[in-house]
């Protein structure tokens, strides 16, 4: 099928200019100010409409087990939301379980995956058991295409400063890129310790064990420990201003330092952890939300250039696996929904009010993860020789966001009677088109993507 999408405005990190682009096989062949229309070419009139480079979403969790039981989302259900809210690309935490290979790893994580996606998908590998055996497979991840990595500094999926230290120093090798999970897991402890002497078992003393200066520390050790190895870092998650400040001076002193955020720290706060009951369990991730001047200084840094990515952190359960947790709320599995209106929150409450522009909801959603993450320009971007992979944006859609219109297997939405504005009217995913009016029409057509490293310029 050849599809040529006429009068639209394409949007790069750049600019925003009317163009025709002419879909052919899985490519953008052709992109220009005028094409004219065949006999053979399905005409799609996008006037008024912006169209977007695929969105990439950089950090899902699907199918993943934690705390004794499983994410509600698989990759069936979280890649059609995915799908559904523009994201033609997702890369998920693979995890390597104790004891488990990394080569396991990444076969348990393709029987997960392959066969029942919507949108294209490649793995990060989170490393969790450093050894020998660990190290001798790394090989083996960069030539599968997996060519970035996890470590947590906090859960019981931690590794030490020195292990730190060791698999930066080995991935140097690859050409490999880090993401780490800034939290001191030995700080929280004794955090958890007392918050339960002092009889707090609620949600509430959640984000009073894990404060923003167990973030910073972690960061600021961090850039310490990969600016020894030289290496280039990615901190995933950065939730607060005191982390993001010692994330900044390093960049200011001269070294190559990569910022993630999310959704959930731009839009919501800590009172969540004050309402009634149990309700408090429903925004139970971590790092936890955070104060008011956090989310306002973390806008700042992504109108000023000085963050790199926005990414969900997918990791969905539902409200009765929430409440296992209900007498301790160390037990309450940790993490939010996302992947679905990442980019219409994006849209309606960033570029609507100004926040940030098109070409920078463009560049952190889309260009900038697939240059850092080895998938650029295949993807990430409107270019003559790229995967067709579009986005037809309807500017004047809205919605009310519930349980019932969201694609998740959840039974709650934490976005419940949140107002957005815009969202995808067509998805073509390597040509094919696979959401037409907003509806997912053509499920499970997603491919594993083997990525490159990362050679390009971030943004
Ligand atoms: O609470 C969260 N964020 N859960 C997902 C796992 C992680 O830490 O990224
Ligand atoms: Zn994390
Ligand atoms: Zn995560
Ligand atoms: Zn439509």
């Amino acid at each position: 099928m050849r599809y040529l999408i006429k009068n639209g405005f394409v949007v790069t990190s750049k600019e925003t200019t009317q163009m025709d682009l002419l879909i052919e096989e899985e490519k953008i062949k052709r992109i220009a100010p005028t094409i004219e229309a065949e006999e053979s070419m399905e005409v799609i009139d996008a006037k008024g409409n912006y169209i977007f480079p695929g969105f990439i979403d950089a950090h899902t969790h699907f199918d993943l087990e934690v705390a004794g039981t499983v994410t509600a989302d698989d990759f069936s259900s979280g890649t059609k939301a995915a799908i559904a809210g523009g994201n033609t690309c997702i890369i998920d935490f693979a995890t390597q379980n104790k004891g488990e290979t990394l080569e396991e790893a990444s076969e348990h994580w393709h029987k997960k995956a392959d066969g029942k996606s919507s949108c294209d998908y490649g793995f990060h590998m989170a490393v969790t058991d450093w050894n020998q055996q660990t190290k001798d497979d790394l090989k083996a991840m960069f030539e599968e295409g997996i060519t970035s990595f996890k470590l947590y500094m906090t859960y019981d999926t931690k590794v030490s400063d020195g292990e730190i230290f060791e698999i930066l120093t080995e991935l140097k090798k690859y050409g490999g890129i880090v993401g780490v999970h800034c939290e001191n897991g030995a700080i929280i402890d004794e955090l958890v310790k007392k918050q339960k002497e002092n009889g707090n078992f609620s949600p509430s003393a959640h984000p009073l064990t894990r404060p923003a200066e167990v973030e910073a520390e972690a960061v600021n050790r961090l850039l310490y420990i990969a600016k020894l190895v030289d290496i280039p870092i990615v901190v995933v998650h950065l939730s607060s201003k005191l982390g993001f400040k010692e994330a900044e001076q390093a960049i200011e002193q001269g070294q190559t330092v990569f910022l993630e955020t999310c959704p959930q720290y731009l839009l919501m706060d800590d009172s969540k952890y004050q309402l009634d009951g149990f309700e408090s369990a429903k925004y139970v991730c971590s790092p936890p939300l955070r104060k008011k001047e956090d989310a306002d200084c973390l806008w700042k840094a992504l109108k000023e250039n000085k963050l790199h990515t926005i990414s969900t952190d997918h990791c969905s359960f539902n409200f009765t696996q929430k409440e296992m947790g209900k007498e301790d709320f160390t037990k309450i599995p940790n993490g939010m929904p996302g992947v679905q209106h990442r980019a219409e929150l994006l849209y309606t409450y960033g570029v609507l009010e100004e926040k940030i522009t098109v070409s920078q909801m463009c560049k952190y959603l889309a260009e900038n993860p697939a240059r850092l993450y080895g998938l650029y320009p295949k993807k990430g971007c409107i270019k003559e020789g790229s995967d067709a992979d579009l986005v037809i944006w309807n500017g004047n859609a809205s919605e009310t966001v519930t349980k019932e219109n969201q694609l998740y297997h959840m039974d709650y939405s934490p976005l419940e009677g949140v107002e957005i504005k815009g969202k995808p009217d067509k998805v073509f995913l390597r040509g094919q088109m696979v959401v037409d009016h907003g509806c997912v029409i053509k499920e499970n057509c997603g491919l594993y993507v083997k990525r490159s490293t990362m050679e390009n310029e971030i943004l």
